[in-house]
């Protein structure tokens, strides 16, 4: 049985999972809107990469009896100034997702 505050927190991490993957995918459409495919397909495998990481959360709970609650997604971003920006944007979140990362680490 899981603690109720980690619960809760690994359940938010989940979020965090999808949302990560859901913004990937939505770089890697506007990767191949502007015809960049090698682009594309690198950020299409970071988005199903974080799908991977949400489920290994999702599973872990659902192993050790806890209680998965899946809360809704934001709408990522569906076009940017430049692939730079993207690929800065990309750099920007996964920084915040490392943040997050390690204050469930934290936790006791
Ligand atoms: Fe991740």
């Amino acid at each position: 049985m899981l603690q109720k505050d980690i619960n809760n927190a690994l359940n938010n991490q989940i979020n965090v999972e999808f949302f990560s993957s859901y913004i990937y995918l939505a770089m890697s459409a506007y990767f191949s809107e502007h015809n960049l495919a090698g682009f594309a397909r690198w950020m299409y495998l970071q988005s199903v990469e974080e799908t991977e990481h949400g489920m290994r959360i999702f599973n872990y709970i659902i192993e050790r009896a806890g209680e998965v609650e899946l809360k809704g997604l934001e709408e990522p971003a569906h076009a940017y100034g430049s692939p730079l920006a993207a690929f800065e944007a990309a750099l920007i979140h996964e920084q915040k997702v490392n943040k997050s990362i390690a204050s469930l680490y934290e936790m006791e």
